[in-house]
């Protein structure tokens, strides 16, 4: 009998894993200041610039009515609707920021965990600092979130501390949208411009380890929940997700205001149309792939992932481009 020279190499425990991550940020990591050349003439922003037209990747971008604007108006708008999505982005991550804080202030020493949420954190403080950079020189009046959104934004970290299951949850449900849509915008190689493309090349490359991150820590702690838990969790996931999806995507009632979006389209676009409903569906893919892996998904929670309209196929490895089939 021939003796096999080398054992097979066991599977990373969940806390190499973080410690992996924990160095690629040590690595790899950039600087809001440092990594983007603000002052460059070829960054500059001009509000004139058909650069800010929407491009067809977006919902809005792609309605009649957009495409039947004057090029002015579309340039208007574009600018606008990138600077406030950007000031959402912003906002997200500085709950995330409160949180991760809230969460690691009781880890025990030696923690895997208190030392990447630290990374994390950081990293986000400089995305906060290059989206908010972003926003004062695109010079557009923009509030971010819906008021909703921003009374109930400080309580949100608390989450962390007493249901970090569903606040990792959460996390997922502001990073998967925007890094999908960032993608895709990357992807579509349009004439974008340079400033936006830089921010976002950033963005995307350091999103890939939160995700990554938020993804481990769920589903190491999802076969430690107990019955009821993993039960109630699974209900209120699809409904955090539709709800910190929208508050990303849909313009708030100030930003339809300012940008002049008529009630009928407001409608189609979020969510009546098919494309949007296909396009809303896409964005969870990879959510549904990780609920199916955390016992996230029964019968009763996967009617509520159709209720919220974002049921449908689980991707089969992360970033799987979406079919063009609806
Ligand atoms: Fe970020
Ligand atoms: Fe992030």
């Amino acid at each position: 009998m021939q003796i096999p020279t080398q054992l097979p190499t066991a599977a990373p425990t969940y806390e190499q894993r973080l410690q992996t991550l924990s160095e690629a940020s040590v690595h790899q990591h950039f600087d809001a200041f440092k990594d983007i050349a603000w002052d460059d003439p070829a960054y500059a922003i001009d509000p004139q610039d058909p650069r800010w037209i929407l491009p067809k990747v977006d919902v809005l971008g792609r309605t009649e009515w957009y495409q039947s604007l004057p090029q002015t108006e579309q340039i208007r708008i574009g600018l606008y609707r990138q600077a406030n999505v950007t000031k959402v982005g912003l906002q997200f991550e500085q709950i995330l920021i409160a949180g991760l804080m809230n969460y690691a202030f009781s880890l025990p020493n030696g923690s895997a965990e208190f030392r990447y949420s630290t990374h994390e954190a950081t990293e986000e403080c400089h995305h906060t600092q290059m989206f908010q950079e972003f926003v004062n020189r695109s010079g557009q009046p923009v509030h971010g979130g819906s008021l909703l959104f921003r009374a109930v934004a400080p309580f949100l970290p608390l989450a962390a501390k007493w249901v970090p299951f569903g606040f990792f949850y959460g996390v997922l449900a502001g990073e998967e949208p925007i890094d999908h849509v960032q993608k895709s915008i990357l992807r579509a190689g349009n004439d974008m411009h340079p400033l936006l493309q830089r921010i976002m090349q950033i963005h995307v490359a350091e999103e890939a380890r939160h995700i990554g991150f938020a993804h481990q820590y769920l589903e190491h702690k999802a076969p430690r929940l107990k019955r009821v838990e993993r039960l109630v969790l699974s209900l209120l996931v699809p409904v955090i997700m539709k709800w910190l999806c929208n508050e990303i995507l849909v313009p708030s009632k100030k930003a339809r205001k300012d940008m002049g979006i008529p009630k009928h389209v407001m409608k189609e676009v979020y969510w009546d149309s098919p494309e949007s409903q296909k396009f809303l569906r896409d964005l969870f893919g990879d959510v549904r792939m990780l609920a199916e892996s955390t016992g996230m998904m029964n019968p009763a929670s996967k009617r509520v992932w159709r209720a919220m309209g974002i049921d449908g196929r689980p991707s089969r490895f992360r970033s799987e481009p979406a079919s063009a089939a609806a």
